[in-house]
Formats: C-alpha cells, structure tokens, sequence
C-alpha cells in the first residue's frame, strides 16, 4: 500500500540516519486565549465511557468553574488503573483539559494539568525520587532535541526508507478506518507532527499526544497555536511513559506510534500496554527502522548488528510475535529498506 519511493541512499547514509532517530515553562497562568473552548458540540461521541461520580472531593486549590462535570472519560490512573475521576469542563480540548481537576480516587493522588500538557506519569508528586531513563527516553526530553526534531532530525529519516509524513499518515489512515469516529492516541508523539495531521483530519472524535518528554509536549503547544485550524480541536496533551499508559482498559479506539519502538525501553511492556487499553477492534499501527531486512547484504547485516544492536532495533519477525504474544491480530504491514508500518488489531 505505500507508493514506491525510490530512494537507495548508501548504507551508511541509512544507518546514521537509523542513529539519528535516537539521538535525537514554567507554566503559563492562561492558556492562548485563541484555545477557548468550542461552543460547538462534538460531531462524534466518544467510545469510551464517560461515568458521573461523586467518590472524591477535590483539593479546593483544583475546584473547576461552575460548569463544571464531575467526569471520567478515557483516564486512568498510572499507578492503578482505577479511572480518574475528573473535575471540569468536558472534552479534550487544550483550554478544557486545563481547566480540569484530575484526580484518582484510590490512589488519593492528583495530576497537575497547569502545564501546557496534563501530566499523568507515576512519579508526579514526588519530591526527593527522579528516576534517569534508558538514552532513547532521556534524548527526547532535551529542549533543543525538540526544537530540532521538525526542524531538519525528522526529514532525515527517509534517508532510512521513511515516504515522509504525508506519505506515512496517508498510509496510517488507510489502517485506522475501521476506528474513524473514536478516540485516537498517538503515543510517542513527539513534537505532535502525526497527532496533529489525525486532529485536522477530522476522522476522529478526539486525539491524544502522549510522549514522555515535556520539551516534545511544549514544542507540540507552540505549534498547535501557531496553527488557527487546531485552535478548537479535541487534541489533548498528555505526558505518561508508554509502559504504563494512563487509559481504562478498552477505552481507545486508535494507537499510532511513529518511529518510536526502537525508543522505547521495554518494547514489550509498551505493546502490553498497547493491547490492554485498544478495545476489541481497535487498531495499532507503528512505524520503525529494521535491524535489517532480508535484501540487506551480509557485511551491512553485520554491521548493523555490532552498531544497532544495544537499541531496540527489531527485525520484523520479531515484531510480528511480540504484537501477536500481546493479543494482538491481524498483523500487516509495508516495508521500504528499513522502513516499516506494521498493523494489528485487538480481537
Ligand atoms: C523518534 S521520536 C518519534 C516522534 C514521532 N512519533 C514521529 O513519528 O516522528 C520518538 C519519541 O518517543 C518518545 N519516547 C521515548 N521513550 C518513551 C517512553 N518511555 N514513553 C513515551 N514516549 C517515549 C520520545 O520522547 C520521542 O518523542
């Protein structure tokens, strides 16, 4: 399904280009006031469930405008999975989000949404722990990483065999149709360059940017205001680690993750997760650079090996059994030298 891109970059221009996609505010006290919220209703109901309760009273300091629902939506709590129970305006939207309180009610913990991104990590609120994560978690998490991530890092992918952006979200869309209408999550979004194509789409009823580099969710914020077309849309900002996904169970219709598995520090502890929170039918689809391929001659095969192999460069035999020893179905997917976009579907 990807259109043949003829590009035979050297070895070598290949393999920096595959270790480049490793290497890589105080919070404002008003959001943009061009991100208020939309009066209009929702085109599309979300699939997950939206739930009144009355469990937990919330800090005062967090209480929300007089309008507000006393809600969960998709959000779970990243160290329970019990749903957070959300005090505010509904809706994904940045200036909703914002004015929200969340809060689990198990856990007695609550998750800031101050920032430019509602933070829903397990290690908010901890005063004297940092935890350090493996070079493709913590390269990420650089400011200027971010800022040069679409602004030259990201491009030289297709050096690699990526079709580009617009190539590769034209290819994502055509996996996603069977969750047109439902909540998508881009998870590793980076600065937001997928999340924010799925969001102007218009295909979906919500879309969530989740990474876990603040400076990446940052960067997504600039770009979402420099762009009036997103001003409304229901794409939320969420920071969360992708080994512990803050959703219920069965609560997402949608999950792409761009060049991203072979950042992640547990491939198969994000692909569980994947799988937990997909409801039946909802669809995966990622992209990544292969170890190698088998048209790979042996000497860059071995090449490749000595290089790439302390990352999580996979082959794709090997991500075909890890997203089916998830649960996972229906595996397809589109190679191009290294690249590949690869498909499943929970039962
Ligand atoms: C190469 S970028 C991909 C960005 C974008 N999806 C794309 O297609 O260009 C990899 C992203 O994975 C994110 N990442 C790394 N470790 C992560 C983790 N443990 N949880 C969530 N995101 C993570 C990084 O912050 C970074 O933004």
């Amino acid at each position: 399904m990807a259109a043949s891109v003829t590009l035979s970059p050297p070895p070598s221009a290949a393999l920096r280009s595959q270790c480049r996609s490793l290497l890589p505010v105080r919070p404002s006290a008003l959001l943009h006031p061009q991100f208020r919220p939309s009066s209009r209703p929702p085109t599309r109901r979300f699939s997950s469930r939206i739930q009144a309760s009355s469990a937990a009273t919330l800090q005062p300091e967090l209480e929300a405008p007089r309008t507000s629902t006393l809600a969960t939506g998709p959000f779970a709590c990243p160290v329970c999975y019990e749903p957070l129970i959300r005090k505010g305006p509904p809706g994904l939207t940045l200036p909703a989000i914002y004015r929200s309180a969340f809060k689990c009610g198990t856990c007695n913990k609550t998750y800031p949404s101050k920032d430019k991104y509602l933070d829903l990590t397990v290690t908010v609120g901890t005063t004297k722990y940092t935890e350090n994560k493996p070079s493709g978690t913590e390269l990420f998490r650089s400011p200027i990483v971010s800022f040069l991530y679409e602004r030259g890092w990201r491009q030289s992918f297709t050096q690699g065999g990526f079709p580009g952006p617009d190539e590769e979200f034209r290819m994502a869309q055509e996996y996603f149709k069977p969750a047109e209408g439902g909540l998508l999550v881009d998870v590793s979004c980076g600065s937001g360059l997928f999340a924010r194509k799925f969001a102007k789409s218009g295909a979906y009823a919500g879309v969530i940017a989740l990474d876990f580099s603040e400076n990446m969710l940052r960067q997504c914020y600039e770009f979402i205001k420099e762009d009036d077309t997103l001003s409304n849309s229901n794409l939320a900002l969420v920071r969360a680690d992708v080994s512990r996904l803050p959703f219920q169970t069965g609560a997402v219709d949608a999950i792409h993750a761009g060049a991203a598995i072979h950042c992640w520090p547990s491939p198969s502890n994000a692909i569980a997760e994947i799988s937990r929170v997909l409801r039946s039918g909802g669809v995966f689809v990622g992209t990544t650079f292969l170890r190698y391929t088998p048209s790979t001659p042996p000497i860059e095969r071995l090449i490749r090996e000595m290089v790439l192999l302390s990352y999580s460069f996979l082959l794709e035999e090997e991500i075909k059994d890890l997203l089916l020893s998830c649960g996972l179905t229906n595996y397809s997917s589109t190679v191009q030298q290294s690249f590949i976009m690869f498909s499943a579907q929970k039962p």
